[in-house]
């Protein structure tokens, strides 16, 4: 293990999978993250994944002074960068805590990463940069321009400009922004997984806190969206396979002789509605979830998946795992976290 990665963010929900892919393939992951949005205890199910402890550097990487003090101790190879704050809703309460962590982090970051010459560079994007599409359909990676409806969105939109820019003045630099669509699952072992602090905006941690009775009742946003069932339409990747897009998207800027930036869809290509996926998790639970169709919530679009065709080409890389899979082992994860409480 002889390529020290750093995983800002590496607590995280997508940050931790990640962390684990990236030792199998005889990456050796060093962590940044203050825990604000995770807890020490995913630490327990790396250790037990991996073998070992990882270093973990528990600073705020808008600190930059602190940040160094970690560039310094190791001769990184790569830099993976998730760590921000990522409530939709939240941002649009809030807009300058979503500017100054997600933007501010980033500056941070690549100030030392041109300091230190460390030219490889993974960004988590997200499929919220093609903000409102005018119709339902598959997104290839050219098809941003529409309207972004949260400063989450903006920054997420404005990181990949000032990766470009940073692109370009530092011509040698490897930079892909990976774009994710809907992640969700958790590990096949249930020993990690997402750990949503307070109430989960998102779909299936809502469903799978439903079913255990941490909420009383799943409201499904909207029944009348031109869609087969009325139902919204998303593109669900298993966060396993989302974790192998990293590795990949690493062995693909390490292989390249020549500098530059890319975007790149991380999904399946499929979309599944809300309806289709409350019916696979009450066959895997094999009990009824309590939901009732409520409004429609504002800012959603109808239908949005990935055209995943460039992951394919470029990285070598596509998701395995089924929606029914990711379902499953969301539902092992909130079942063994609700032993433990
Ligand atoms: P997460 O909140 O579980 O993980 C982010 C981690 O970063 C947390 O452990 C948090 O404590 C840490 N962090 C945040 N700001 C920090 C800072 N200033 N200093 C140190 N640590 C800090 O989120 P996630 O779902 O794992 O998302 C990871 C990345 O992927 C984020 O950039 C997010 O915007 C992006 N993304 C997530 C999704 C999704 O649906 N989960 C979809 C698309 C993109
Ligand atoms: C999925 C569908 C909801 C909760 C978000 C971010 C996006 C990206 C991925 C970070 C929608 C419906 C949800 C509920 C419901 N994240 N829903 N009841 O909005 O597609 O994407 O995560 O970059 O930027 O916006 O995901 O899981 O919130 O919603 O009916 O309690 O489920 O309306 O149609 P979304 P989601």
């Amino acid at each position: 293990m002889d390529k020290p990665i750093l995983i800002t963010g590496g607590a995280g929900y997508i940050g931790s999978h990640t962390v684990v892919a990236l030792v199998q393939q005889g990456y050796y992951p060093v962590i940044a993250d203050d825990f604000r949005n995770s807890y020490r205890k995913v630490l327990d199910g790396i250790k037990e994944l991996i073998g070992f402890e990882p270093p973990v550097f528990e600073i705020d990487i808008c600190d930059q002074k602190e940040l160094e003090l970690v560039f310094e101790k190791f001769d990184f190879k790569g830099i993976i960068h998730f760590a921000a704050d990522k409530a939709v809703g939240e941002s649009v309460q809030h807009p300058l805590k979503y500017y100054h962590n997600n933007i501010g982090g980033l500056v941070s970051l690549l100030s030392l990463a041109q300091k230190f010459k460390i030219e490889n560079i993974v960004f988590s994007s997200s499929c919220t940069v093609y903000g409102e599409i005018s119709s339902n359909r598959e997104v290839k990676e050219e098809d941003t321009g529409g309207h972004l409806n949260s400063p989450y969105g903006v920054t997420k939109w404005i990181g990949e400009q000032i990766l470009q820019d940073f692109q370009v003045a530092n011509p040698e630099f490897k930079i892909i922004n990976l774009r994710y669509f809907n992640p969700i699952g958790a590990h096949p072992s249930g020993l990690i997984g997402e750990y949503p602090i307070g109430r989960p905006n998102n779909l299936l941690p809502f469903i799978t806190q439903t079913a255990i009775g941490k909420q009383d009742q799943l409201k499904v946003f909207g029944n009348d969206y031109p869609t087969p069932d009325g139902t919204c339409i998303r593109d669900y990747i298993h966060v396993c396979d989302l974790a192998e897009a990293h590795v990949h998207a690493l062995h693909f800027i390490e292989g390249k002789t020549q500098g530059g930036s890319e975007a790149v869809n991380v999904g399946t290509g499929r979309g599944t509605s809300i309806l289709e996926v409350i019916q696979l998790f009450e066959e895997i639970s094999e009990k009824p979830l309590n939901w009732k169709f409520e409004e429609r919530r504002p800012g959603d679009v109808a239908s949005i998946y990935a055209n995943a065709e460039k992951a394919k080409k470029l990285l070598n890389w596509e998701a395995h795992y089924t929606v029914k899979d990711a379902i499953e082992h969301a539902w092992k994860w909130e079942i063994n976290l609700n032993n433990e409480n």
